[in-house]
């Protein structure tokens, strides 16, 4: 057995030493030690943010892991994630495609994993930022974001007259769907007094965006990713049917309308059954359709409620930071009861904390993978072909070398600041950056300061009796999108 056992740690060691020696010959940049086969998994951790984070601080700003089979590099700083998202921003702005996101063959279609080579990608995209987050057209839809808005007062009212306590996510999240699918078909899909009801379209976004992004052992050993051992990419395509279905039903009935000779309603349906951009002339056919929906709502819905959530809990916390906000409302509002979007733009301390909310909790802690399409010279080490890259945007909002008391929940520290969140300031970059940086953001910055300005201009919030006295719990839930991993609740009394 003495013999058997010093043979196995004498291979292991072995292959230990071989793994260094290799990787110092292919001068990859460093990283913490790995074991033979499983490599660094057992350094993620259920929180992989936090994790990479605290490894970076030990083996430097562009760090290699070995996970399973699958070498991936992590830019944890503002000028790393310059070199990876700017001065390289060809060379990694392909995607490193989650095994799960395959499923229904999603990934071929979706313009969040095709690669930016394929000309699907580069007509979605244009269509997207032409027809839909352009600012006229932003600017038409106003009264949809308007209506919206206020459905969520009068459904916030309302919870108050009964002295309920409102689940911050769960309405804003319902009001992004509703803003989505009345921008893009007229129509809500979710209802704000009958969440039960409604949830499941909710429910299949949610749990998508959290599958999606747990480490999976078929991302780490490609041979076994036919089995789906841990049955992620199975539950996702579960999900995916089920969203397939509602969206089918809304392009079906809009066929039927238009075949009927109804009136054109003039959105984005309308545009996308009209669209003939594509090679050759052509249109988008029903699969193309619903993956181009699914990533609108996907990327769309979690991503802005988690931001609103997040926001909520600092303000909850920071009263000082809540009444100052609610100050500059008063002077800038006056006695108007509504807030239009083109307030926003004189409304300092608001932008100032969502600023501060995306330094400190970005809803996308590691944006989405890149993949490397050729080895790479990045600062004197070589990324090799097919490695999944990384950006720690959540490390780079918690560096000491760029933030002074970078744990505080601080909205001063932006005022009178020039830096911003559009991919050009590497110190904040909730959006990402490069031709991969988020095309929604124009919408995602409308819906999430509107929002939160006319909850908070409205109502008066605090926090249940049992949290007050508990504190709130800020622990996270990891997936793609970083939410609160304890739902969050408030009080609202109106003004
Ligand atoms: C991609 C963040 C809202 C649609 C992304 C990426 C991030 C992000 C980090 C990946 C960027 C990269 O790899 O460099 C956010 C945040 C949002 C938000 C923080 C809200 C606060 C939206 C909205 C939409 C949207 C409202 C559309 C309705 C997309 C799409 C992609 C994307 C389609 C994939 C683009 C591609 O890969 O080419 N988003 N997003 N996002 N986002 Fe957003």
């Amino acid at each position: 057995l003495v013999l058997y056992a010093t043979c196995i740690l004498l291979v292991v060691s072995s292959l230990y030493v071989l793994r260094h020696f290799a990787d110092s010959r292919r001068n990859l940049p460093p990283g913490p030690p790995s074991w033979p086969l499983i490599g660094n998994l057992l350094d993620l951790g259920a929180l992989p943010h936090r994790s990479l984070a605290r490894l970076a601080e030990r083996h430097g700003p562009l760090m290699t892991l070995r996970l399973g089979a699958l070498t991936t590099v992590i830019a944890s700083t503002a000028d790393t994630a310059r070199d990876v998202l700017q001065r390289h921003d060809a060379a990694f702005s392909a995607r490193s495609v989650p095994d799960a996101v395959r499923a229904c063959a999603y990934d071929s279609l979706s313009m969040g994993w095709l690669p930016p080579s394929s000309p699907h990608w580069r007509a979605l995209r244009k269509l997207c930022s032409g027809e839909l987050f352009a600012p006229h057209r932003l600017d038409a839809h106003q009264s949809i974001r308007r209506e919206k808005v206020q459905q969520l007062v009068s459904h916030v009212d309302r919870l108050s007259r009964e002295g309920a306590p409102v689940d911050i996510s769960l309405v804003v999240f319902t009001t992004a769907l509703n803003l989505l699918s009345c921008t893009i078909f007229s129509a809500d899909i979710a209802d704000l007094d009958d969440i039960g009801g409604s949830g499941q379209f909710m429910a299949v976004i949610s749990e998508s965006l959290q599958v999606a992004g747990q480490p999976n052992l078929s991302d780490f050993f490609p041979a076994v990713a036919p089995l789906d051992p841990q049955r992620l990419r199975k539950r996702l395509a579960v999900g995916f049917k089920r969203l397939h279905a509602i969206l089918d039903e809304q392009i079906e009935r809009r066929m039927r309308e238009r075949t009927a000779g109804e009136p054109p309603k003039n959105d984005f349906m309308d545009v996308l059954l009209d669209y003939r951009g594509l090679e050759d002339g052509r249109g988008l056919d029903r699969e193309m359709l619903r993956a181009l929906l699914m990533d609108l709502f996907i990327a769309g819905s979690d991503t802005s409620a988690a931001t609103f959530e997040w926001a909520m809990a600092e303000l909850l916390q920071n009263p000082s930071s809540m009444a100052k906000a609610r100050e500059e409302l008063a002077q800038v509002i006056g006695s108007r009861s509504e807030i239009e979007e083109s307030d926003i733009g004189q409304l300092k301390y608001l932008q100032a904390i969502v600023k501060e909310v995306f330094r400190l909790h970005p809803p996308a802690p590691l944006l989405l993978p890149r993949q490397a399409e050729a080895t790479t010279e990045l600062r004197g080490y070589m990324v090799p072909k097919g490695a999944r890259v990384m950006v720690n945007v959540w490390a780079i909002g918690r560096d000491g070398e760029l933030w002074s008391e970078p744990e505080r929940f601080m909205p001063e520290r932006f005022l009178g600041k020039d830096m911003d969140y559009r991919g050009r300031d590497f110190e904040l970059l909730p959006f990402g950056s490069g031709r991969r940086i988020c095309p929604g953001m124009p919408l995602a910055m409308r819906m999430v300061h509107l929002m939160l300005a006319t909850l908070l201009y409205r109502f008066e919030w605090k926090l249940p009796k049992e949290v007050e006295e508990n504190g709130v719990d800020m622990g996270e839930k990891f997936g793609i999108v970083l939410a609160l991993a304890t739902p969050l609740e408030a009080l609202a009394e109106p003004v």
